[in-house]
């Protein structure tokens, strides 16, 4: 297997997933490299302006050593039918009107351009695979690239396709899952052989990502032959992350005593603490980006009002293990 290229092999091998949607701060990105440690911004929701605005700011802090994480697009269609069955019945719930059908590629073109424009050191992917092109030229802009994977058939077309580094993600992961092929859900494999089984199939270098909650659990992963780790779930509730409230709460709240894989949220795979919205629609629709549109004010609402059974409380499978206080004593704390 070769090394970690870059940025990503000359850091302490806890690197910080990212996180979109609020979490992923640049203040959570400066703080983890101050601390010897890798993280990267969440392109994801953002607008190109957004998200150049991060990358200064995080810049601005003196860091030179992070990333940027993209959705590669890889919608599923959802037929208009199925799309207006499950609002009606999100409609009566709620009380409220929502958004007719809406789709999007989260300005996937504009992002490249602008990442090939202003070149970082790394830029990852989940949800789908870039073309070939891309990933060429990203590479010729001195760019590394890292593929979310989630099974050794994924790795090998992520290879294919040019990519320097794979980010294997297994089941227990907080958020959307990685598949490549949406319709499916991440096989119930514990991490460790996934790793193996991964890190066999490609000679690529193999970061390991999902329920990583103790020092334990990142010497089991780079034992298995994972190069690095990567933490989500364990650091929503530091200082520096940018988890609104309600999420927070929700994680240090003993009442919620489970994990569940969903897609009543945003119509793709993801791993939530389970609440009122998740037990009132098991057997929701597959469809993103349009059910992630649809579900939008809701949540956004559910945010602000404090309303955790109704707000998607991303969460793996070591969210008991998530402590509050800064992230540097948090990936410290991981790598005793
Ligand atoms: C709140 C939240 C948001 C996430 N957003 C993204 C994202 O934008 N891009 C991505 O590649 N992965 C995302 N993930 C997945 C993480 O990158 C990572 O794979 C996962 O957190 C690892 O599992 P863990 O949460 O158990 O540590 C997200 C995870 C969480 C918990």
């Amino acid at each position: 297997m070769r090394p970690l290229p870059g940025v990503l092999g000359a850091v302490a091998p806890v690197h910080v997933a990212p996180m979109a949607g609020g979490p992923s701060t640049p203040g959570l990105v400066a703080a983890a490299a101050r601390a010897g440690h890798l993280a990267q911004l969440a392109a994801g929701y953002q607008d190109v302006e957004g998200l150049a605005a991060q990358v200064r700011a995080v810049r601005a802090a003196g860091t030179e050593s992070f990333g940027v994480n993209l959705f590669a697009p890889n919608p599923v269609r959802i037929a208009d039918d199925v799309y207006e069955a499950y609002r009606a019945e999100l409609e009566h719930e709620a009380g409220r009107p929502l958004p007719p059908k809406h789709e999007d590629d989260d300005a996937w073109a504009d992002k490249i351009a602008a990442l090939l424009d202003d070149p970082v050191p790394f830029v990852s992917f989940t949800f789908g695979l870039p073309d070939a092109a891309v990933v060429a030229a990203l590479r010729s802009r001195g760019t590394v690239t890292v593929q979310s994977v989630t099974d050794p058939t994924d790795a090998r077309a992520a290879a294919e396709r040019g990519i320097d580094v794979l980010l294997v993600q297994g089941e227990a992961a907080g958020g959307h899952s990685a598949v490549l092929d949406p319709t499916s859900t991440p096989a119930p494999i514990p991490l460790a052989e996934l790793v193996r089984r991964v890190a066999a199939a490609t000679d690529l270098p193999v970061v390991a990502a999902g329920g990583i909650g103790s020092a334990a659990d990142v010497r089991e992963q780079l034992a298995a032959g994972a190069s690095a780790v990567s933490v989500g779930t364990a650091v929503l509730r530091t200082d520096e992350a940018g988890t609104n409230a309600t999420h927070r709460a929700a994680l240090a709240d003993a009442a919620f005593d489970r994990t569940v894989l969903t897609r009543a949220f945003t119509g793709r795979p993801a791993r939530s603490l389970a609440n009122a919205f998740t037990r009132a629609h098991p057997d929701a629709p597959l469809g993103y980006p349009a059910l992630h549109h649809l579900t939008r004010p809701l949540r956004t609402d559910a945010a602000a009002s404090g309303d955790a059974q109704h707000l998607h409380l991303w969460a793996g499978r070591a969210w008991r293990a998530a402590s509050a206080g800064p992230v540097a004593d948090v990936l410290e704390a991981l790598l005793a």
